[in-house]
């Protein structure tokens, strides 16, 4: 998978799908050359035009002509200060206040597999032979500085990973200023970005633009991933459609503060780096000491965002995720969140898990308010016991209960922070992330833990660990509602101040690994707020994540549909919610609440505390299709048919099993039209030389004619909010 040509000084990794070619320069400078399709070799090293430009694009000194500059040349990992002046991947400054940094390379390996990262979420493969790692040694001959970087291609993905570790080989402490996990030079620019804005309640947005000249950054600063932005950036061809034509994403497995910069240059070449953001950060190294960057997910595609989807779905399900949920079937879960809010007890409770057994629910999810004095937002986060006066037997008879019922028990936490009105605060008012004696910003009244601390975050283990012994609770909803202020540690020297929000997602992922791994039996939903916090790095120690606190069907198709551009709908939590819905007032069909939240994994946030006949009917119906079909639609193929960010008026996609011999697709209208044109919807995904029967239907219909020429919406979707669903069966 990686050839390294001693003549021509390259590195070539590949599979059958794609090449990844980079060389290096002189035998200094470590260059790009290549990264699409598969080539059988690569051979057109060095055929760039020469020119000479070194009026305002220096060559490096002892350089043998004119004609190579850093500024222009196609770099992997540029730096800063030695001639390139656009976007640097990394910056440090050394102990005599120098920031220049000239990496030569020194040296490579190539080894079996993917080593881990050091202290932080990342793609992994359980046997050496599904992948091959390369390390390249980058050195500055003058300040000892040196990087690593590591690529690794997998053998059965057209996916590419990429880290770097940033070394301090020299004799005195050196401050880094920007550690960025990659970059990557693209030689021209006619690519179109899409990336994901948003906010709380509207996450996910797909937008598509041309990219401009000069530098355009997305990012966080909020000490999440955020519901504003995905730490994510996608290139297409101008041309490229869901269904055809080339596309390229990099993913940032980090749930911190991230940057995605997309630098066009003066001779239209495009530079693409993604990282750890470098506002508000800052490392001390000290000699000897490494500093590791998250790894980014580079995934290609020439079969259009379908096909960029499809990738990234299927590693993320196999390779990202870890522990022995990744390939389960998920539960059905009812969450009392919109039914109670935080007004219930063991009765109220019993009553809704009666109801929900009744619909076929298999799991209880019982959310915020069961902890401490929390009656509200006001209080008790840090107080991981059991609030008396909801459960004056404690929560050990609920779940008895719930567990005779045959059904599983799911609790809320919301571990990483710290509500004033709490006994750990009273205890612990120090354990709080702030700047000195800046007073604290307000979000929900809580504030956040330095979880860069050791004791703080053994505190929090040691009081789940101690909670979820006594208790035999199979899922947990992590939430984390409000983004961090007044960065700073108390405990930590002036000079590491600006550790703080890195040193905090470390101690994040390190809690999550040690819960994980004391409880693996546990299914972790991720959540922050609905959305705030859906990447990849949360998603290696969680299976699911809750896509948005937003429970309107119509609002969900807009943001499930952007999600699955990277995450498959295993990983997406739905619920089918009440109407008027509560955060939108929309009043949706049942129908299209049930078909929305079954394009995920399924579960409710509806009123059960009482029954509705009719409501209950049609739920009990939904819960025994998901049944039926959820091994297709957690584990088949996803395919977006329809994108409601074109046509804002419907919406259609579909799932295909992996043996095509069966597929669900859904339709959704949006806004519908008096004298509406009629649809005909084409299908992907199917067997070209098999017959298809649709639904109970009594014709047969190639599935070549279905993808091709399509399938009329009949009778057409005519009202607001309504969806249809087809089952589709290949005739053997
Ligand atoms: C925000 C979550 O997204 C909601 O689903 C709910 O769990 C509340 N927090 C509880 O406070």
């Amino acid at each position: 998978m990686i050839t390294w040509n001693t003549e021509q000084q390259t590195f070539h990794l590949h599979n059958q799908y794609i090449s990844y070619v980079l060389g290096i320069e002189h035998q200094r400078y470590l260059v790009h050359c290549y990264w699409g399709k598969r080539v059988a070799t690569f051979n057109q090293y060095h055929d760039y035009p020469k020119l000479d430009r070194s009026s305002f694009s220096p060559t490096p000194a002892d350089w043998p002509d004119r004609t190579f500059s850093l500024d222009t040349v196609l770099q992997e990992y540029p730096g800063h200060g030695a001639g390139d002046y656009r976007e640097p991947a990394f910056e440090v400054r050394y102990a005599d206040g120098n920031q220049v940094t000239n990496l030569h390379y020194l040296s490579h390996q190539i080894v079996p597999g993917k080593p881990r990262l050091q202290g932080l979420p990342a793609t992994w493969v359980e046997e050496n032979d599904e992948a091959q790692t390369l390390l390249i040694t980058l050195a500055d001959p003058v300040t000892h500085f040196q990087v690593e970087l590591s690529y690794t291609v997998f053998r059965d993905h057209p996916v590419i990973t990429r880290s770097a570790r940033l070394i301090n080989q020299g004799q005195q402490p050196l401050r880094i200023l920007r550690a960025l996990s990659c970059g990557v030079d693209f030689p021209d620019s006619d690519y179109q970005q899409i990336q994901f804005p948003g906010a709380w309640a509207r996450e996910r947005q797909l937008h598509r633009q041309q990219l401009n000249p000069g530098i355009t950054v997305l990012d966080s600063k909020r000490g999440a991933s955020s519901t504003h932005q995905q730490p994510f950036i996608g290139l297409v061809r101008p041309e490229t459609t869901e269904m055809q034509g080339e596309a390229w994403a990099l993913h940032l497995v980090y749930s911190g503060n991230f940057t995605v910069r997309t630098e066009v240059d003066a001779y239209q070449q495009t530079r693409l780096l993604l990282g750890i953001n470098p506002h508000g950060f800052g490392w001390q190294l000290q000699p000897e000491q490494i500093f590791q960057t998250p790894e980014v997910v580079m995934a290609w595609s020439d079969t259009g965002l379908n096909g960029l989807s499809q990738t990234l779905h299927t590693l993320y399900r196999d390779n990202l995720v870890r522990g022995q949920h990744r390939h389960q079937i998920r539960p059905i879960l009812a969450n009392n969140w919109e039914s109670t809010y935080f007004n219930f007890n063991e009765e109220k409770l019993l009553t809704f898990t009666k109801h929900a057994k009744q619909l076929g629910v298999e799991l209880l999810m019982l959310d915020d308010g069961w902890f401490g004095q929390r009656n509200d937002d006001t209080s008790s986060l840090g107080d991981w016991f059991v609030n008396r006066e909801k459960f004056p037997q404690g929560l050990r008879p609920l779940i008895d209960k719930v567990h005779q019922q045959g059904m599983k028990f799911g609790l809320w936490f919301e571990p990483e922070m710290i509500s004033r009105r709490s006994e750990l605060f009273a205890q612990h008012p120090e354990w709080v992330i702030c700047a000195g004696e800046q007073p604290l910003s307000e979000g929900r009244n809580q504030y956040i833990l330095d979880l860069g601390r050791q004791p703080v975050r053994d505190n929090i283990l040691e009081q789940m660990s101690r909670f979820l012994s006594e208790h035999p609770v199979d899922y947990i909803k992590w939430d984390m509602n409000r983004n961090m202020t007044e960065v700073g540690s108390p405990t930590a020297q002036p000079e590491q101040q600006q550790e703080t929000a890195h040193r905090y997602m470390l101690g994040l992922y390190a809690l999550l690994d040690s819960l994980t791994t004391r409880f693996p039996h546990i299914l972790f939903e991720c959540c922050a707020g609905g959305g705030g916090r859906f990447d990849p790095g949360m998603l290696h120690y969680m299976a699911q994540a809750w896509v948005s606190d937003n429970t309107d069907a119509a609002s969900r198709v807009y943001i499930q549909h952007a999600t699955s551009l990277l995450y498959p709908p295993i990983m997406q939590c739905a619920h089918v919610s009440e109407v008027p819905n509560h955060q939108m007032g929309r009043s949706t069909s049942m129908g299209m609440r049930g078909a929305v939240a079954m394009s995920g994994n399924y579960g409710l946030m509806l009123n059960l505390m009482h029954q509705d006949a009719e409501r209950d009917r049609a739920v009990s119906e939904q819960i025994a299709f998901y049944k039926q079909h959820r091994q297709l639609i957690q584990f088949g193929t996803f395919w977006r048919l329809v994108s409601p960010w074109q046509h804002p008026d419907f919406s259609a996609w579909m799932f295909v099993s992996a043996d095509k011999r069966e597929a669900l697709v859904m339709a959704f209208s949006l806004v519908s039209q008096a004298s509406s044109p009629l649809k005909l919807l084409r299908l992907a995904g199917l067997d070209t030389t098999a017959k298809y029967q649709i639904d109970a239907g009594p014709s047969e219909v190639g599935g070549d004619e279905l993808m091709y020429r399509g399938m009329y919406i009949d009778p057409p979707l005519s009202r607001d909010y309504v969806s249809r669903i087809w089952h589709l069966t290949r005739r053997e």
